[in-house]
């Protein structure tokens, strides 16, 4: 019964797409269990890039079969795009399952992303913009729409009207926008509806019976533990747990399964969107991270933030998530400094602070304290095996492995599938 859990230790893009397609070939099912088209994976497969915002990334591998479960909100007209844009490029997407308690990402819920991210204005999370926030919101408060609703005429045109009643008044008399008809609304939807019924299924069924089975199920996060919005950065932090726990409630699958929990972790630091960040950087070295490192946002296009690696992140990962693995992403990225500074604790108010701070004030002035690692000029890109690196890089990847809890499996230098150090098999 094998389940491994695949989740990002930083905030979000720390390699996960990678990571995943590298294991999908030896996996039956990967399941994406939180978040939507707000994440950007990519894949990149010889001489072929895939960015794939919703659908999981074992859609790439054959053998595997792809799972959106409940927990994952979905917009139908993303998605649509997304797997004809497969289609087109040869990917087999037929064996897509969907769960029917998965929620829908209204298009009045992307309006009132933009809008309240707007009205915020200086206090603005710097969300995707993909209306990930509100429809969370909906689901909460109980006017959300699942993929269910869109095979019931009656029962959807009900749950428009309930999730209309208070936007409308909301978008008109505070935020001076039009009011969003309701019939409008649920004629789009029920267009999707015959375009997608061939995927819905009972996932946590079909999930259970193949983990009784003894197949290997393989949970793809998005986002990632400091984007948790009950352990991460709250409020800078997305609306759903991307955190190891989030795998059992968004998939439906209990705790006693999980057999391994890989955090995915970059060998440095990025950040999109607002929040604190401790060990940015605004000089040469930020720009060179981000130059060398191709750090653009998949999905909206925006420059990432970039710093040094910070290994009170990396502990903190560890803990929440319960982590058993590291696959370290990125390493060639970091080929060429002499040394490279490490965050091994924080100063806040005059004190060295060991642990993640729970409170935010102090978070948001917590300063790095560095520990100074000699760096490597070799290309690593060819390396196949940790003695292949340089004695620096190997340095360098046993102490980021000492100070952050959970032996490191894998090593990636480069973005494609065989540019990966394998060092303890995850399957
Ligand atoms: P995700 O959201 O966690 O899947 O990560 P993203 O796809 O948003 O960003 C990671 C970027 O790093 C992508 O462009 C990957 O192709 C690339 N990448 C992944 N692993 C490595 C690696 O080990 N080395 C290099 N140079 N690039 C990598
Ligand atoms: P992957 O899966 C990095 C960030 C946004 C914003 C905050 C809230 O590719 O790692 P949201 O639209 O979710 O309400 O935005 O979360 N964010 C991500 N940052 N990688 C992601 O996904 C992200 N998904 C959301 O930039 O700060
Ligand atoms: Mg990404």
């Amino acid at each position: 019964m094998p389940a491994l859990v695949l989740l990002g230790a930083q905030w979000g893009d720390e390699g996960k797409g990678k990571a995943t397609d590298l294991l999908g070939g030896s996996v039956d099912y990967v399941v994406r269990y939180q978040g939507g088209n707000n994440a950007g994976h990519t894949v990149v497969v010889g001489d072929q890039k895939y960015a794939l915002h919703l659908l999981p990334s074992g859609i790439l591998s054959p053998g595997c079969t792809p799972v959106i479960g409940n927990g994952v909100v979905v917009d139908p007209s993303v998605l649509l795009s997304e797997l004809s844009g497969l289609n087109e490029r040869g990917v087999d997407t037929s064996k897509l399952l969907i769960s029917g308690n998965a929620h829908i990402i209204t298009p009045y819920n992307v309006t009132v992303d933009k809008v309240t991210e707007r009205f915020l204005g200086k206090r603005k999370i710097g969300t995707t913009g993909r209306g990930i926030g509100p429809t969370y919101s909906d689901k909460i408060n109980r006017v959300g729409i699942r993929v269910q609703d869109l095979y019931d005429e009656s029962i959807l045109t009900q749950k428009v009207e309930a999730a209309l009643d208070i936007k409308n008044q909301v978008l008109t008399k505070l935020y001076n926008r039009r009011a969003i008809a309701v019939g409008q609304v649920v004629e789009e939807l029920l267009g999707y509806a015959a375009q997608i019924e061939q995927y819905v299924a009972d996932t946590v069924l079909v999930l259970n019976q193949a983990l009784d089975e003894d197949k290997v199920v393989l949970f793809e996060g998005g986002q990632g533990t400091l984007l948790d919005i009950d352990h991460g950065t709250y409020p800078f932090v997305t609306s759903s747990n991307p955190t190891a726990g989030g795998a059992c409630t968004g998939a439906g699958v209990g705790p006693t399964k999980i057999s391994r929990v890989i955090g995915i972790l970059k060998a440095y630091t990025t950040r999109v969107g607002a929040g604190p960040f401790p060990t940015e950087l605004f000089d040469e070295d930020g720009e060179a991270l981000r130059r060398i490192g191709g750090e653009r946002g998949v999905t909206t296009g925006r420059d990432r933030r970039c710093g040094w690696f910070d290994a009170v992140i990396a502990r903190y990962a560890t803990r929440v998530n319960g982590l058993t693995d590291f696959f370290l992403t990125k390493l060639d990225v970091l080929t060429g400094w002499e040394q490279i500074p490490v965050c091994v604790a924080y100063e806040i108010d005059g004190k060295r602070v060991e642990e993640l701070p729970y409170s935010q004030s102090d978070f948001h002035h917590a300063k790095p304290v560095y520990e100074n690692l000699p760096g490597w000029s070799e290309d690593i890109t060819k390396a196949k095996s940790f003695s292949d690196l340089p004695k620096n890089a190997q340095s360098y990847v046993k102490a980021l492995e000492e100070m952050s809890g959970a032996p490191i499996s894998a090593i990636g230098v480069g973005p494609g599938r065989d540019e990966t150090i394998e060092i303890n098999s995850f399957i």
